[in-house]
């Protein structure tokens, strides 16, 4: 079994990120053959600093490792370095029709600030770097489901219309964790494109973790339950904490029985910080080696490289090209 999903390197990932997707990337890793890539050319379809990419890219891969990504069972590599995501996303778009994309929420989403034509095929490069791994399963949060389905109609395409060549892949989603909203406004999914304060990076400190939590929105009433349609900023919280406690959801609630949201932020913000603290120890660790990192890119990429080149010479030949 092939595993595979990646992270755009925009900057330090969030505890969106880590819940919703590489906390079961690290649980599959002894499941199939892993590939887990730093998106870079997905995200240079939206403003960024071209002097702060290759930063990006290092504090990603350094993410992925201290988030329990082990190097000798997985193959980390960043996409640009393999020429052939951009092959395959130009044959995959010739099959592609346009109101499949039209249709894509994130491109209405992102299009108006970003008009430009990368933003609109963005979904055929991601199918692209799903499919030349012939992965059979792409771990991701719930905002990536369509993307997701977008690939599998591509591959049915392909596999019609010339011969049999991809397997279909299937979106793994978590039960909870899937959707992480903001800090601030619970009717938005967590995101960098956020206000700092709405989201919390893997590598905020404890302080900073405090103030955050300290301001987080939360809705009227004292009481700590879990309502997610009444009380949906406080249901995020409150999921946030089973996450990283464990602890049943039912189980919180009872914990903070007849206390206020004030002691349930001080509950969740040590929770919060106690559940980072391994991952910041070892990112701590990487980042004295940038060498090794440096190495850990190389040997993905070397690895990836080969499957990468075997799928697109099939894939050509079976276009006739
Ligand atoms: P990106 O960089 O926006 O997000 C990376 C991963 O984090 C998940 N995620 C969340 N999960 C729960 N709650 C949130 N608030 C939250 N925010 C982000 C995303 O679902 C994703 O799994 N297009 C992709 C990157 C990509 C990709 C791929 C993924 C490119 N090629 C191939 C899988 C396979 C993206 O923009 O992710």
């Amino acid at each position: 079994m092939r595993i595979l999903s990646g992270v755009q390197p925009t900057g330090k990932l969030h505890i969106g990120n880590y819940l919703g997707a590489i906390k079961q990337w690290a649980d599959l890793q002894n499941q199939g053959e892993c590939f887990f890539l730093i998106v870079d050319l997905h995200a240079i379809t939206v403003p960024y600093k071209p002097e702060e990419m290759q930063k990006n890219i290092i504090n990603t891969a350094i993410d992925y490792l201290a988030s329990g990504i082990d190097s000798t069972k997985s193959n980390i590599f960043i996409q640009s370095k393999i020429k052939e995501h951009t092959e395959l996303a130009w044959l995959l778009e010739t099959i592609t029709p346009m109101g499949e994309l039209e249709r894509m929420t994130q491109y209405k989403e992102k299009s108006e600030k970003s008009p430009n034509a990368g933003i609109f095929s963005y979904p055929v490069l991601m199918a692209a770097d799903i499919l030349l791994y012939k992965t059979n399963v792409v771990p991701v949060g719930e905002d990536q489901t369509q993307h997701v389905e977008l690939a599998r109609k591509l591959a049915k395409k392909f596999n019609n219309q010339f011969q049999e060549t991809f397997p279909m892949p299937k979106a793994k989603i978590l039960k909870t964790g899937a959707r992480i909203m903001s800090l601030d406004d619970p009717s938005k999914k967590m995101s960098k494109t956020g206000s700092p304060q709405s989201y919390i990076c893997l590598s905020d400190p404890p302080k900073e973790i405090e103030k955050k939590i300290k301001k987080a929105t939360t809705d009227s009433g004292k009481e700590i339950r879990y309502e997610p349609k009444t009380k949906p900023a406080l249901a995020n919280l409150i999921n946030i904490y089973h996450l990283f406690s464990n602890k049943p959801i039912k189980e919180i609630e009872g914990q903070y029985k007849n206390k206020g949201y004030a002691e349930f932020k001080k509950g969740l913000t040590e929770t919060i910080i106690q559940g980072l603290k391994p991952i910041q120890e070892k990112r701590k660790e990487y980042e004295k080696d940038p060498e090794k990192i440096q190495k850990i890119l190389t040997q993905g990429k070397e690895k990836a490289e080969i499957i990468a080149r075997k799928t697109i010479r099939e894939a050509k030949t079976k276009m006739g090209l």
